[in-house]
């Protein structure tokens, strides 16, 4: 018994050897442990050996003996080719065997792309700007002084230092008017935010995306052709709007000009307050005192600007009635866009 494992011993050493990946372990391993394997063969052997109680320890100490090298030679080969799958992806490729599901873009990022691909191609440039601005760019830059009633519509979030996140877009008018002078084609989208209660149509944090438009002779009729033309590349079809005088008092004339509203049809619905029109694009002639404060020579230029709702926009476009979706983080909601 003694000699027979001595020699199952000595050829498992020289088959482990040779052993090259865990398919080829495997295999050793039923050869040697297996139901009909060698130590099968040497348990059955104990019949004819006198001494029972030595022979059956030696069996025992090779069975332990076996399966520790086979343990330990699969940590090896399992290390082995991890690596091997490393050193094969030539990026670093974190999901490596467990695919991911793929995410999507946010409904925001695709209307703001293709609205900033309409005005790129009728040659505006396309800004960023901070969303921590102060109380000058926010309000008295744009004609709106200190205690004016206008910014009771416009109370916002102020840090300590004085500094407050932006209301509106608006709010970067005066740096690029001083950045580019005239005359100027700029659109800038932005996040913008205010103390308001929400509802299906009201968050306290929006995007809306500005823009602006200064030349010798700029009037209202470039203003229109503007918007009705941005307006329809994105609905893909001739949009029905209506223009309203509107006060703003960085604008003269200034405008509101509303769109159909899409999810009802102009029945009426909560989307649009049961009117059957969204405000979507505020806008107006640039007042005199906006041009000036941004060193624009108002004998010489005049322009327009808009402030066109993008996160209003994004829900018309995709037919999303509650603006809180946005915001909710719900995958379930946001995976939707995947395939745009
Ligand atoms: N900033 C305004 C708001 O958020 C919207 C606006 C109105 C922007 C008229 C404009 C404009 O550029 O001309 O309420």
């Amino acid at each position: 018994m003694k000699d027979r494992i001595e020699a199952l011993t000595a050829s498992f050493g020289a088959s482990l050897a040779e052993v090259a990946d865990l398919d080829a372990l495997e295999a050793l391993r039923v050869e040697y442990l297996g139901k009909r394997g060698h130590l099968t063969e040497l348990m059955k052997g104990l019949r004819d050996v006198a001494d029972k109680k030595a022979a059956g320890q030696l069996i025992n100490s090779f069975k332990v003996d076996v399966e520790a090298k086979i343990a330990e030679r699969e940590t090896a080969l399992y290390e082995e080719a991890i690596n091997a799958q490393i050193r094969r992806a030539k990026k670093y490729n974190p999901t490596l065997t467990f695919p991911r599901e793929m995410g999507s873009y946010h409904p925001i990022t695709l209307a703001t792309r293709e609205v900033e691909a309409i005005f790129e191609s009728m040659g505006f440039t396309i800004e960023n700007y901070a969303e921590i601005v102060g109380d000058y760019e926010c309000f008295e830059a744009l004609n709106i002084p200190k205690h004016h009633p206008a910014r009771d519509m416009q109370d916002t979030y102020y840090l300590e230092n004085g500094q407050l996140l932006k209301t509106h877009t608006s709010a970067a008018q005066n740096a690029i008017m001083k950045k580019y002078g005239a005359p100027l084609r700029a659109i800038f989208p932005g996040r913008c935010f205010r103390n308001e209660s929400t509802d299906a149509c009201h968050e306290n944090t929006f995007f809306q995306m500005e823009g602006m438009m200064i030349d010798e002779n700029i009037s209202i009729s470039n203003l229109i052709y503007f918007m009705k033309t941005m307006l329809s590349e994105v609905f893909n079809r001739d949009v029905k709007v209506r223009l309203r005088p509107g006060f703003f008092p960085f604008v003269e004339p200034g405008f509101e000009l509303d769109i159909n509203c899409e999810i009802c049809g102009g029945d009426g619905c909560p989307s649009c307050k049961n009117s059957g029109w969204l405000e979507l694009c505020p806008c107006g002639m640039i007042h005199p005192n906006v041009l000036r404060e941004g060193g624009i020579d108002t004998e010489k230029y005049t322009g327009f600007a808009f402030g066109l709702g993008l996160t209003r926009l994004a829900m018309m476009r995709y037919g999303i009635k509650d603006i809180r979706d946005f915001n909710s983080g719900s995958l379930k909601a946001l995976s939707q866009f995947k395939s745009i």
